[in-house]
């Protein structure tokens, strides 16, 4: 028996926030990062809780790849004044962070579970809807994914003017997470016609809007859509859960900070090619693995198939190719991380181990050993 469900609200669309002004509640935590409260777009969240006559304080502690003990802060924080609500704004690490800072509350103090919100300042994460928050161990150089059913924000806003900072390096980063997502979730294991549905329609956004929205920060309507992409492909990943491309993507945020959705990117032409077993050198086959027809499916919806099966994975594959190029992102780690080579080299048998044993691989369609994944980790420098 399979089973699926939607836990969060979503408010959406011009003027999402004022909904923050309607709240049944008297007191509230803002849980965010720096940048939030210097550029002032903390106002945009204050201002109708003043309206609705809610009293509250703010920990601005949050920082990316939250560490553990950033979010003892925020449960410290928390506790000090027990509000009714908590409001995460901010992007994936601002709203994991404040996640996983009420699930330890309410495990610390019995009975009490403030409600949350979420609000996304990137088009990145879906993290808005989603069971999951990564913390990360930095002595022992781990990202944690956190997953409970308890971690799901009651509700969500989605409001595009929070969006309209970001810069394009963060939108090129976090667009291709989103991208990851839904492709991730279209060939998951897990996959079912409900996540499928939302994983469609994410993949053929962001295939209309995501160069528009990297273009130009004006461009309302783009910038719009991604952030609807971004919580539509969290709503199909928290479905169908992920793959292989986070299982490694993990490791290398947690070794190199590589920011999340960069790493994604680096990685996913290699795992198309993987989970595919298709490549430049491929000839065609009378039976293929299961991912390619999916595969086809996407390159389909974002209007690059081609005439047989391997033309289109090797077109898809293309795709995401030229996206990086589009928007300056590296095809390699060899251009982007200020090590050598062979200091490279050494991190990938421990990444492998953990990449194999991280909860996102055990869905992915092809089932990697350990040299195939050192492979890849090989092949991405
Ligand atoms: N919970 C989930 O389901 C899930 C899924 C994927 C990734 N993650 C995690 O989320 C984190 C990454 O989140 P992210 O990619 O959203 O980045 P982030 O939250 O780490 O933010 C990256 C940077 O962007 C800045 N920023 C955020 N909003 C901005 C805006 N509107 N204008 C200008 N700058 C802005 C932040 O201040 C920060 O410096 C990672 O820790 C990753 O592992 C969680
Ligand atoms: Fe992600």
């Amino acid at each position: 028996m399979k089973k699926f469900g939607i836990h969060t609200k979503i408010y959406f669309g011009e003027d999402a926030l004022s909904r923050l002004s309607q709240l049944k509640y008297q007191t509230a935590i803002v849980i965010t990062d720096p940048f939030v409260v210097k550029s002032g777009m903390i106002d945009l969240i204050t201002a109708p809780l003043k309206k609705g006559g809610v009293s509250y304080t703010v920990f601005s502690d949050v920082v990316p790849d939250p560490p553990m003990d950033k979010v003892v802060e925020g449960v410290k924080a928390v506790l000090s004044t027990k509000p009714e609500c908590i409001v995460a704004v901010g992007g994936g690490s601002a709203m994991d962070s404040a996640k996983a800072i009420r699930e330890f509350a309410s495990r610390i103090i019995s009975g009490y579970s403030p409600y949350l919100i979420a609000i996304p300042t990137t088009s990145g994460t879906g993290s808005e809807v989603t069971s999951f928050a990564v913390i990360s161990d930095n002595v022992k150089k781990e990202k944690l994914p956190l997953v409970a059913p308890s971690l799901t924000p009651e509700e969500a806003i989605l409001d595009e003017v929070l969006v309209k900072s970001v810069p394009a390096d963060i939108t090129a980063d976090t667009g291709m997470d989103v991208f990851t997502h839904a492709l991730e979730a279209y060939v998951s294991l897990d996959n079912n016609e409900f996540s499928a549905a939302l994983a469609e329609k994410a993949i053929e956004i962001i295939g209309m809007f995501l160069l528009r929205s990297y273009l130009d920060n004006n461009d309302v309507h783009a910038r719009r859509k991604m952030h609807v992409a971004s919580c539509l492909a969290g709503l199909a990943f928290n479905s169908a859960n992920l793959g292989l491309n986070h299982g490694m993507a993990h490791q290398l945020g947690a070794n190199f900070h590589v920011p999340h959705g960069r790493a994604n990117a680096i990685l996913l032409p290699h795992i198309i090619r993987f989970n595919s077993d298709i490549d430049v050198h491929s000839k065609s086959k009378t039976e293929y693995l299961p991912a390619v027809r999916k595969y086809c499916t996407a390159a389909r919806t974002l209007g690059v198939q081609a005439f047989n099966e391997v033309n289109t994975v090797n077109t898809l594959c293309m795709w995401v190719e030229f996206m990086m190029k589009e928007m300056n992102i590296p095809l390699r780690l060899s251009e982007m991380l200020s090590i050598s080579k062979e200091e490279y080299f050494a991190q990938i048998p421990q990444m492998a181990k953990k990449a194999l044993a991280d909860g996102c691989t055990k869905t992915n369609p092809r089932t990697p050993t350990l040299h195939d994944i050192e492979e890849i980790y090989k092949n991405l420098w």
